[in-house]
């Protein structure tokens, strides 16, 4: 597995505490489920969270029969799963969204939300989501837009040396990168999706307009603003809609995981692990308590 690309590893990390739980981010958190509600399906099968983290974003998916979170990091989704409970329609799977360990043609809804600024191959994630996507599905995207009004600020006041314009990813810290839209639509459509409605998010993501305005009354502004999506897109952050095409095969009644290293369907859980039962493969993977564990095989 060494060719696969590289990963930020969030294992251990206090993103829960450090970053959301009292740090002032109210706004960004009700911005974005505003434009997550306006483009997900309310209800459906089987939903996938990509990089689901600690589960921040996981009431919004109640509508759903089984949703999947799924993340790298084990300890964050051992928090999520600490304060979902034991709710059966949750299913942890820690994971490489590089390999994912999942059968062609499952979700009906896959939903990722700031974590594409961690892909360092892009087109890579794509084709995996694509590929698990079930056909006429929805995939909606967040990414971190490097278009917006301050890099262009900034950029024309010489105060940073890339063009927020050129259409290239720009990768401002290692494993932390800023997409133009223009950029993202291409990759999206060589996987074979169909991005269409835009909403630009969390245009008043300034700390000193979020100290001085009423968090409803910028949530509520920055809902008016987002509708303005796809005609202009200068906030930091964007919102994309992606239809699958119908065409294709839905996953067999009855399948769910593939072996990510062969891809071969996976049946049930047996004394603890998942078998991959390819003579050539025969990987093992670790269920413990409630969580799939498809980051390193057992044998
Ligand atoms: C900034 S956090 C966002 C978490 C969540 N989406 C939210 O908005 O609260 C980025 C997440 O992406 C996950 N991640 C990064 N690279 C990944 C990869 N290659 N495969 C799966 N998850 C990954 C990290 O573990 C982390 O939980």
């Amino acid at each position: 597995m060494s060719d696969t690309p590289p990963v930020c590893d969030y294992e251990g990390s206090d993103y829960r505490t450090r970053f959301w739980e009292n740090q002032g981010r109210d706004y960004e958190d009700q911005v974005e489920r505003v434009a997550l509600r306006q483009m997900m399906p309310p209800s459906g099968g089987t939903l996938i969270e990509i990089g689901a983290g600690f589960g921040r974003l996981a009431d919004e998916y109640v509508g759903y029969e089984r949703v999947v979170l799924f993340d790298y990091s084990r300890s964050l989704l051992r928090e999520a799963q600490s304060h979902l409970g034991d709710d059966p329609r949750f299913i942890y799977v820690a994971g490489n969204w590089y390999e994912m360990p999942f059968v062609a043609g499952l979700f009906d809804t896959l939903v990722q939300i700031r974590t594409l600024h961690h892909a360092a191959d892009v087109p890579a994630l794509f084709a995996q989501l694509a590929r698990i996507a079930r056909p006429g599905g929805d995939y909606i995207l967040e990414f971190a837009n490097k278009q917006n009004l301050k890099a262009i600020a900034r950029f024309l006041t010489k105060r940073q040396d890339w063009s927020p314009f050129a259409p290239e990813p720009v990768e401002f810290v290692a494993l932390n990168f800023d997409f133009h839209p223009r950029w993202i639509q291409a990759r999206l459509q060589e996987a074979g999706f169909h991005p269409g409605q835009m909403r630009t998010v969390s245009h008043f993501r300034l700390g000193p307009v979020k100290d001085k305005l009423p968090t409803g009354l910028l949530v509520s502004a920055d809902s008016m603003a987002q509708r303005t999506g796809n005609l202009w897109q200068l906030s930091p952050s964007v919102f994309v809609h992606n239809a699958n095409p119908s065409w294709g095969e839905a996953a067999a009644i009855g399948t769910f995981f593939a072996c990510p290293t062969c891809g071969v369907p996976l049946g049930d859980v047996d004394n603890g692990r998942l078998r991959c039962q390819t003579p050539t493969c025969k990987r093992q993977w670790s269920f413990t308590d409630g969580l799939y564990d498809f980051k390193e095989p057992l044998t």
